[in-house]
């Protein structure tokens, strides 16, 4: 079924949106993302994906195409053209359209592109069974607090838990793991502390992290920012990722490695549950 897409300043059916080949996002990967989570025909934690997409357009010395109120009313129109109660809103700003040249070239308009995904994120099968992940090496650039389009990397790392026969891949850089191909990644020690690694420029701030944190907070749970290793991912009594598209999601097997009794742990599953609880009310305000 066709949607309609937005396209610098304009509603579309996707066959006719249309991007210049000298898109710089094209030719360089000069460009930005978010992806916010529809739930019931309402954004879920929006605010924060916004300041995030404004830090990403700064750090790149990057123009804002338009202010997050416009944004924001694009997205509403989005959901409503294509009568979107679950799944995704994509958002991309690259620094537009030049003749190829490394440098950035100056006052050209920011491309604008915004796109629905509908998607079941509560009722995702997966969610009750929990995920494999395979550990690979992280071979991302140095910058991963950016949320680029460069995505090749844990594209090819989605593709080598795909011919593991897992479901996706955390990545590891001198021993210790980063973070999900598309998400962050956290374990539950056997005396049910939360681990998962500190902000910084080698991860993603993740807003679904932040959201979980200040609930791993309010229920009283013991958490650490820290390095953690891959031996110690084997030895979890749980494990689990956070994203806006999985909200939070148990991982039950690491490598070879079967976390706990092989089913979402307990803390796994009061978190995703407590995320839930808090987008639903969210929405009903
Ligand atoms: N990915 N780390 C990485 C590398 C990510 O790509 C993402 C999100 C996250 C989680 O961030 P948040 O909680 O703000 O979604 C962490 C999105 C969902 C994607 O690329 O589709």
């Amino acid at each position: 079924m066709s949607r309609i897409v937005y396209v610098n300043g304009e509603f579309v059916p996707e066959e006719e949106a249309k991007v210049s080949v000298f898109d710089r996002g094209f030719m360089f990967a000069d460009g930005i993302y978010e992806v916010s989570s529809v739930l019931r025909g309402k954004l879920i934690d929006n605010n924060g994906h916004m300041v995030r997409m404004n830090r990403s357009l700064n750090e790149l010395d990057m123009a804002h195409p338009c202010t997050d109120e416009e944004i924001e009313a694009i997205q509403h129109e989005l959901i409503k053209r294509n009568n979107l109660d679950e799944g995704l809103i994509y958002l991309q700003i690259t620094r537009g359209a030049a003749d190829r040249d490394f440098a950035y070239p100056k006052d050209t308009k920011p491309t604008l592109v915004l796109f629905t995904q509908a998607k079941n994120v509560l009722g995702n099968p997966i969610a009750t069974k929990g995920i494999s992940v395979i550990t690979v090496e992280d071979i991302r650039w140095a910058r991963r607090d950016i949320k680029t389009v460069g995505l090749l990397a844990p594209c090819m790392a989605k593709m080598q838990a795909k011919a593991a026969g897992a479901d996706d891949a955390w990545m590891v850089e001198d021993g210790h793991i980063t973070e999900g191909s598309s998400n962050n990644a956290y374990i539950v020690t056997k005396e049910g502390t939360i681990v998962t690694r500190q902000i910084g420029n080698e991860i993603l701030n993740g807003i679904t992290r932040r959201a979980v944190m200040a609930l791993a907070a309010k229920h009283d749970y013991k958490v650490e920012e820290r390095l953690f290793t891959v031996e110690e991912c084997h030895n979890a009594a749980e494990a689990f990722i956070t994203s806006a598209t999985m909200f939070v999601q148990a991982v039950v097997k690491i490598d070879d490695a079967v976390i706990g009794d092989g089913k979402p742990g307990t803390i796994s599953n009061q978190l995703r549950e407590a995320y839930i609880a808090e987008a639903m009310a969210e929405i009903a305000d």
